[in-house]
Parts: structure tokens; sequence; C-alpha cells
């Protein structure tokens, strides 16, 4: 029996440059707790609630399902202003958190400010 592994693309977050690898298919803020990063609120993980809001600064990803409009206006989303809880990679990611996702990674120690 042959197993099928799910393709794998890493996502780096800028400043700091600390990464971690995302599934094809799988949501990138799943792919962030996955790699054992703690204290990343995940919220109602279903696009409604705004706390995963992340900015895609370079790549390409999917959507898995609808966004707030509430918290990723149409034109955010032209800007790559996305939900982790509702995008995957199609490849290499670079993005930005912002938000309370950001303010909430800084404060729990997982990245500081100064990209060291
Ligand atoms: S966790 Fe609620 S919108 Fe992503």
């Amino acid at each position: 029996m042959k197993t099928v592994v799910p393709r794998s693309h890493w996502i780096t977050i800028l400043p700091s440059g600390v990464g971690f690898a995302c599934y094809e298919g799988e949501a990138i803020l799943d792919g962030i707790s996955r790699a054992g990063k703690k204290n990343i609120p995940v919220g109602c993980a279903n696009g409604g609630c705004g706390i995963c809001k992340v900015v895609v600064r370079r790549g390409i990803y999917f959507k898995l399902g609808a966004m707030s409009r509430a918290h990723v206006s149409e034109d955010d989303e032209t800007r790559g202003v996305v939900l982790a809880c509702k995008v995957s990679p199609q490849s290499p990611l670079d993005l930005t958190c912002i938000g309370k996702l950001e303010n909430r990674i800084y404060r729990h120690g997982m990245l500081n400010r100064e990209g060291e």
C-alpha cells in the first residue's frame, strides 16, 4: 500500500524569520499550533472572530472557506490580509502577524520585535 505524504511549505513570520512547516490543505493557524507554538490564540478557528489576522507578504495561498468581512474587507484581501485559520499555503509564504495575534505572540515571548 502506497502512503501519500501531503506536500508542505515553509512559512516564515516576519520580521523575526521564525518559521514552521505547514501542509497544503492545512490552515496556517493549525500549522503554527502543530509546530508547538503555544499561547497563540485560536479563537473560533472558523474565520469569524478575526483574532488570527495576518498579511501575506510573499507566496501563494488558497482559501479554505469564507472570512468574516467584519475583519477582512475586500480591499484588505487584495493587499494580502487574511485570516490564518482560513488559508493554506500553496508555496512558501512570508507573513506578518497583525492585530490581536501579533500582540499575543510578542507578549508571550514567542517572537521579539527586533527579530532576534
Ligand atoms: S481564529 Fe477566529 S478568525 Fe481565525
